[in-house]
């Protein structure tokens, strides 16, 4: 049935600017890591895409290498862009990314031009599209010089390939650089990509004031702890849970009690203040508006009728923020 997307899309959703960029991004997006390879019926996938777009979700990520099998979300989202999304292009920020190996021998991985270029044109015939709104390289490549990996984002921007650049993975001390590399070429970086949540502060450490001086946005993915930080494992480990069914990066033994404990404890906390735990978590690391995004995945489209209200309630007091902190030094 043809999509006609909901006439009160845009009513709720807060856009939130992009550092210091002409582009607005909506406080939650949706990622397509999980739940868009070959082990996800197409009609699932459909409908948490249009569900996002329909709460107000503007953006999609995606990279080369996201499945499976490798290139199989972006395969699967170039037939939804042809079912549902080609009229709404212009409505939506559409990113991937290369970095990570994505084919054999030695030029489908890490940070050369050779890779660069030949995966941006390899996500564009996949996904169905002439251009995508923010291509990052998905980690840094210690061995390949600065100028290299940078150059060749630029170049994918005057080509044309991508409006806007990003980076991802990168420690503070390589984001200035690349930032610095990039305004010398003339292409400004837009984003940086890094992971962050409760409990994974690293950002917080350096990186957060380099990205503010700059003016560079950021979009934090995994701010759920990949499920983590919702109500989904305090009972114990659900069988349709990505612990479950997909354990390459959310191992059934990470789940500890420790763990639960401290879920059980800020549940609480959300609790009271009116929230899931998964919109509390949510609307704690968007606390600071250096964080222009934070970066969900969904299994289901209730998940994200959940998230996207992550930002309605009061935002923290001081005495919140402390008890937070308490619960996740223990
Ligand atoms: N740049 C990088 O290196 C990098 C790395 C990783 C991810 N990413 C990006 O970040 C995106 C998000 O990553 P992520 O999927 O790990 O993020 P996440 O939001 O931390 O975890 C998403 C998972 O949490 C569960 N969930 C979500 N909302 C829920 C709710 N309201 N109640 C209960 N459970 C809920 C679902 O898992 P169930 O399956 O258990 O339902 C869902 O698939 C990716 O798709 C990708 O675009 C980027």
């Amino acid at each position: 049935m043809t999509y006609i997307p909901a006439e009160t899309r845009y009513d709720s959703m807060p856009y939130r600017r992009c550092g210091k960029s002409g582009v607005m991004l909506p406080a939650i997006s949706l990622g397509l890591w999980h739940n868009f390879g070959n082990i996800t019926p197409f009609g699932v996938q459909q409908s948490l895409l249009r569900t996002a777009f329909d709460n107000g979700i503007t953006h999609f990520d995606l990279a080369n290498n996201y499945g499976p099998p490798y290139g199989e979300a972006e395969r699967n989202f170039g037939v939804h862009m042809l079912r549902d999304w080609k009229p709404h292009r212009d409505e939506l920020i559409i990113s991937s990314k290369a970095g990570y190996d994505m084919w054999k021998g030695p030029y489908g991985d890490h940070g050369s031009r050779k890779y660069l270029i030949a995966s941006i044109d390899q996500s564009l015939k996949r996904m169905n599209v002439d251009y995508v709104d923010i291509f990052y390289h998905h980690r840094p490549d210690p061995d390949t010089p600065i100028e290299e990996t940078m150059g060749a984002l630029d170049q994918i921007v005057r080509s044309g390939k991508a409006l806007y650049v990003g980076i991802s993975n990168y420690r503070p001390e390589q984001a200035a650089v690349a930032i610095k590399t990039l305004r010398e070429l003339g292409t400004p970086c837009l984003i940086h990509q890094p992971s962050y949540s409760m409990f994974n502060r690293w950002i917080e450490d350096g990186l957060t004031d380099v990205l503010r001086e700059n003016g560079v946005g950021c979009i934090c993915f995994a701010p759920l702890q990949n499920g983590l930080l919702t109500n989904r494992y305090i009972n114990g480990i659900p069988a349709d849970s990505r612990a479950a069914h997909d354990p390459r990066y959310l191992k059934p033994d990470a789940i500890t009690a420790e763990k639960i404990e401290k879920v059980r404890a800020l549940s609480g906390i959300a609790k009271q203040r009116g929230q899931a735990l998964s919109q509390m978590a949510l609307a704690w690391v968007l606390r600071d508006p250096v964080v222009t995004s934070a970066l969900i995945g969904a299994s289901r489209p209730e998940q994200i009728i959940e998230n996207v209200k992550a930002l309605d309630a009061a935002p923290f007091t001081a005495e919140e923020l402390a008890a937070i902190d308490a619960i996740l030094a223990k």
